[in-house]
């Protein structure tokens, strides 16, 4: 599976500095390979041909106005032309992971740092460090969405001062279950709009269709409190009542939550908590299956 970027930053082992304080590089797209396309093409046709049905109507609206097609990596400079008209934002390139302080930056100041590598042949189904696949088929159809550009500028915004104030781990939590892999309850039944959902073939199938993990409803002051799983598939699913429910999020002062959510106990990350709102009840087959296995 895609574990995208929940861990961003120097925790998580950062490429080798580039020369630019904002670790930003040229995409260098000429320099892509035929291979390299060629996997971006098999990519985007099987992540494709399953999203009907499961990626909420942003997501498609989004990736339907964008220059982002089966036949090659994208540019980033015709991506940002168009997002910046929609929503301000553009796409820049960084060589993988960047430092917290510098992925706070850019958020803040609407720009999307984006892996300007692809994924090797062999790791179609996982990797470790998130790529222009993850980066770009995943996030940036969703930043063509006004409540998501708000929200994930906030989160940049608000990602500097969870560092100063030392609780970057709480806020980190908000962002994985939203931004990466989060659930948004349409007229249809729940879609996903999160982008280690959308980017990943396996837990696009698992997040929506499979009977394992429960999905319940989405709650601040929980979902802060609840570790989560950065080498597997989720075991709960976060479900918003809809987009706007994250531009709430954005206009919340976190200061005041910290504090009262330090207080209260850490919730493992297939705990359910008495006072969840269950949309489904997960069998808790798949991890159990796996920690069986050892
Ligand atoms: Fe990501």
């Amino acid at each position: 599976m895609d574990r995208g970027s929940g861990k961003h930053g120097l925790a998580a082992g950062v490429a080798a500095r580039p020369s630019r304080p904002d670790w930003t590089i040229d995409q260098g797209w000429s320099n892509y390979t035929a291979e390299e396309h060629a996997t971006w093409r098999t990519l985007f046709e099987r992540q494709t041909a399953l999203l009907p049905g499961r990626a909420c109507e942003a997501f498609v609206q989004g990736m339907r106005a964008l220059p982002i097609d089966a036949a090659r990596i994208p540019d980033f400079r015709a991506l940002s032309e168009v997002l910046r008209a929609r929503t301000g934002w553009q796409v820049v390139a960084v060589p993988g992971l960047v430092p917290d302080e510098v992925f706070f930056e850019h958020l803040a100041n609407r720009r999307f740092p984006a892996g300007h590598f692809i994924r090797r042949p062999h790791e179609l189904d996982y990797l470790e460090e998130p790529d222009v696949f993850h980066d770009v088929f995943g996030h940036v159809p969703m930043l063509m969405h006004p409540a998501i550009a708000d929200y994930l500028q906030a989160y940049g915004e608000g990602g500097l001062r969870a560092q100063r104030l030392g609780r970057l781990p709480m806020l980190a939590r908000v962002y994985w279950t939203t931004i990466e892999f989060g659930l948004v309850r349409e007229a249809g039944g729940l879609r996903l709009y999160g982008a280690g959902i959308a980017s990943s073939r396996t837990e696009t199938v698992f997040a929506l269709d499979d009977d394992s993990p429960h999905r319940v409803a989405f709650d601040l002051p929980r979902v802060m409190r609840t570790r989560y799983r950065i080498d597997d598939f989720q075991e709960i699913y976060f479900v918003v009542r809809d987009l706007a429910e994250l531009l709430e999020l954005a206009r919340i002062d976190f200061a005041p939550l910290y504090e009262q959510v330090a207080a209260q106990p850490e919730l493992a990350p297939g705990e359910l908590d008495p006072a969840d709102t269950l949309l489904h009840r997960g069998s808790g087959r798949y991890h159990r299956e796996r920690a069986a296995r050892g």
